[in-house]
């Protein structure tokens, strides 16, 4: 028997993969839009959604950025912010690891101290008025110059305590990993810890690079790794966490049915799987949604879904005490559910 809806809506759940820009609902870009005074290419909400029809990364990212063009200040930031943590909340989501992408609001003249102070202003009080912890990753975007990411990871520099990470996302064929070593390099002797999107559509060279000249602690994404038997032994001696994304994956055409997704016979092979969102306002659903599309396209039971939670718990940049924390919270949850 697959898990059932009621036992996902209740599971206590870890996202690792979600771009905050990723998260602007239709109804709030409206909202700012009027509130800035920017013209949208759209006359109405449904409109807007009736635009979500994406032949591939690409197709997504152009609306992705456009979109983002409503974001100017830090009110803003913190709206968006906020409302995608009011929405976990109420998903039971007990820990996130977000992405933003500064470069996409810097080139718009938006200054960098406004985009973090909103996020993170929002994050604090997810923690203290939600009870949701959260870590910040920064990406760079893969279609600038490398040099471009060192600039912004200068400005990342003075706010170490707000920024865990960094990141790496936007369109992935044609701009390898090995283009972004240096800044990577730098950033982890600057102490911090490093993820990137690979195998998205790029081929398994690049999560090969990811891992090997990035030094990321988690593949973004992965499907492709399946297409290589050396690397997917690798994948599971080195017990590598890979932050999957279904949802985004039929959207995008990665997948042309959620019954063909990798993240079965990943499960078979006990690689470390995680489900996540990723732009769950372009992508139509945030974590419970994911789950649950998953679960019934593939028949999962909730062990599969504990191991994936147990997994994402491992894989996130959280301590080994607050780790436990959260195991101890599936647990209650487990004992709870077969009591
Ligand atoms: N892939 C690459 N870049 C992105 C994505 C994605 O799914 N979402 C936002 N930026
Ligand atoms: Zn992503």
């Amino acid at each position: 028997m697959h898990a059932s809806r009621d036992f996902i809506e209740g599971l206590p759940k870890v996202e690792l993969h979600l771009h905050i820009e990723g998260s602007l609902e239709p109804e709030l870009m409206f909202e700012l839009a009027k509130r800035n005074k920017v013209r949208l290419p759209f006359d109405s909400i449904d409109e807007v959604r009736d635009a979500y029809n994406f032949g591939n990364l690409q197709d997504f990212l152009d609306i992705y950025y456009q979109g983002m063009s409503v974001l100017r200040t830090e009110e803003d930031f913190f709206d968006l912010t906020w409302a995608y943590l009011r929405k976990i909340a109420a998903q039971n989501v007990m820990h996130t690891e977000i992405f933003f992408d500064p470069q996409g609001h810097i080139e718009r003249g938006i200054e960098f101290d406004t985009v973090l102070n909103g996020i993170s202003r929002a994050l604090d009080d997810g923690k203290r008025k939600l009870g949701i912890s959260s870590f910040l990753i920064m990406c760079f975007l893969r279609h600038l110059s490398e040099e471009e990411a060192y600039r912004t990871l200068e400005l990342a520099l003075p706010h170490k305590d707000r920024i865990r990470g960094v990141g790496l996302d936007s369109s992935e064929v044609g701009h390898p990993p090995s283009e972004f070593q240096g800044v990577f390099s730098k950033a982890r002797e600057e102490g911090f810890l490093r993820v990137a999107h690979a195998g998205e559509e790029g081929p398994p060279e690049y999560i090969r690079e990811a891992l090997d000249l990035l030094k990321v602690n988690r593949i973004d994404h992965g499907n492709r790794s399946l297409e290589d038997t050396v690397l997917v032994q690798r994948l599971s001696d080195q017990r590598i966490p890979l932050t999957l994304c279904p949802l985004s994956n039929l959207k995008l055409c990665v997948v042309d049915d959620l019954r063909n997704h990798p993240i079965g016979k990943m499960l078979d092979l006990g690689l470390r799987v995680t489900i996540n969102s990723d732009d769950p306002s372009y992508f139509g659903g945030y974590m419970n949604e994911n789950f649950i599309r998953i679960t019934e396209a593939l028949g999962l039971e909730e062990s599969h879904l504990f191991l994936i939670t147990q997994n994402a718990i491992e894989a996130s940049f959280l301590c080994e005490v607050e780790k436990n924390a959260l195991h101890r919270r599936l647990q209650d949850y487990r004992s709870q559910r077969s009591s």
